[in-house]
């Protein structure tokens, strides 16, 4: 990559990038973070990107979710597994109902950090610095917690390391195992009809993998039956913090935010000649780019170029988040665009961004209904364009919390207060997520251009 060091994008105007009152301080933590092992390693992401080429190519569909913004508060073995757990189940409803594989990835292990639309919050009269995720301040309301700490890169590497490790135990050592999927069932949820739908697609799985024990075809033969590969992702907002994790792979010399495998450039800071674009051009991690109602067709497409000069495919994931009642508005423009440039792109969906509402009662919510009607237009719409509705990208938790109205809990406006536990935007819960991990296999199944017979499954 000519003229691009990891540092380049400091010649840039940047956005949502706070000013540290200690710059000494914050250049001492840098420093020392740059010396901490990496959290991923080059092969892993390389091997991402294989996976998500097929989903370039609607033999595979892209499932990327979690925390809108993860917490040192919430930070607990449960949470990871249940989150960990509900992303399983999502992924088997599709892969199973859908027959295509499922790209996991999660918004997790270094989702941190938040572009807010206001920089100051007021709360009876007095006016604060905005919260912008743990990594840089702190959520209660006083002075000293607003002021950006560098030492909370410390606890947020270090968490992220943890969640990470935990996972890749999870992934790896029996819990994704076929044969336990009813293990991966959330208490609260067993009651509701999502619950049994899930049900009778483990019975058939059960059946399923009876018969090919019969046959001889055991985990013992093929390990894809009791492991999954299982990828990370957050936004690459922090930019201090991105440029010292990466690092030059010593067998190819090409660099790697070594954070997580895959990162994005948020709908507030994808401007052409901004800094998070140029970190982004330089670094081999897959890329994601939030594409909201601002964003013009010929500057996507730019901004495609310059991301991804080789138009390498798996490179580029386009994240649509228009609102519910904007797709037909914004996307068949920009699907055709990046038709006529012929340019690889795997095109996701964000149902929850374009459809945050405040409750009377004061809350952040998004109404599942909306969540639904966006991922249901932005399907119709591929569908009549010809490209492959290829991922959905949702807020979701593992918690049985009401952060989101409606869905088959019918939660109101009133119930909200009742566990709204998030640090930013208000997530789905696993009953809602479920929901809608039937809704799009369904989109999936009506639909006969997706390939239903890759030949390198995602396991
Ligand atoms: C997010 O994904 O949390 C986010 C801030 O999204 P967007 O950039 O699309 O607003
Ligand atoms: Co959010």
């Amino acid at each position: 990559m000519k003229n691009w060091k990891k540092n380049s994008w400091r010649k840039y105007p940047v956005k949502h990038i706070p000013d540290y009152p200690d710059k000494n301080e914050l250049d001492t933590v840098l420093d020392k973070i740059g010396t901490f092992p990496p959290l991923v390693f080059a092969g892993e992401t390389r091997h991402l990107k294989e996976q998500l080429a097929d989903v370039v190519d609607g033999k595979a569909f892209l499932l990327q979710g979690g925390d809108c913004a993860e917490s040192f508060a919430e930070f607990n073995p449960d949470n990871i597994r249940d989150t960990f757990k509900l992303l399983l189940q999502m992924s088997l409803v599709l892969t199973y109902s859908a027959s295509l594989p499922v790209v996991k990835l999660g918004r997790i292990a270094g989702q941190f950090s938040k572009p807010r639309s206001s920089p100051v919050e007021t709360k009876n009269g007095v006016e604060l610095p905005s919260y912008l995720g743990d990594n840089i301040n702190g959520m209660e309301f006083n002075k000293k917690a607003r002021i950006p700490d560098p030492k909370r890169l410390f606890k947020a590497y270090s968490q992220s390391a943890a969640t990470l490790n935990l996972i890749r135990a999870f992934s790896k050592g029996g819990f994704a195992d076929l044969n336990k999927v009813h293990l991966w069932n959330l208490d609260y949820i067993k009651k509701s009809p999502q619950a049994k739908k899930f049900k009778d697609l483990e019975d058939k799985i059960a059946d399923a993998i009876a018969f090919m024990r019969a046959c001889g075809i055991t985990s013992d033969f093929n390990n894809r039956l009791y492991t999954v590969n299982f990828w990370t992702s957050h936004e690459a907002l922090l930019l201090p913090f991105e440029e010292s994790m990466t690092r030059t792979d010593s067998t190819t010399g090409e660099n790697h935010d070594t954070s997580a495998h895959f990162v994005w450039i948020g709908d507030r800071t994808r401007q052409l000649d901004g800094g998070h674009v140029e970190f982004c051009r330089g670094i081999e991690n897959p890329i994601g780019i939030k594409c909201g109602p601002t964003l013009k067709a010929d500057d996507l497409i730019n901004l495609c170029n310059r991301i991804n000069p080789k138009n390498e495919k798996g490179k580029i994931t386009l994240i649509s988040r228009f609102g519910a009642d904007n797709v037909s508005k914004h996307l068949p423009k920009l699907i055709r665009a990046i038709k006529k440039e012929g340019l690889n792109v795997i095109w996701s969906c964000d149902p929850c961004h374009g459809n945050t509402i405040q409750a009377v009662t004061g809350f952040k919510t998004r109404p599942f209904n909306r969540v639904l009607k966006e991922v249901k237009d932005v399907f119709a719409c591929h569908q009549s364009e010809g490209s492959y509705a290829g991922g959905l990208h949702i807020e979701l938790t593992g918690q049985n919390v009401t952060e989101c109205i409606g869905g088959a809990q019918k939660i109101s406006e009133n119930d909200l207060s009742s566990r709204y536990h998030t640090h930013c935007d208000p997530r789905l819960n696993a009953n809602q997520a479920l929901e809608l991990a039937f809704l799009i296999s369904d989109e999936i199944k009506k639909n006969s251009s997706y390939s239903k017979n890759a030949d390198r499954a995602a396991s």
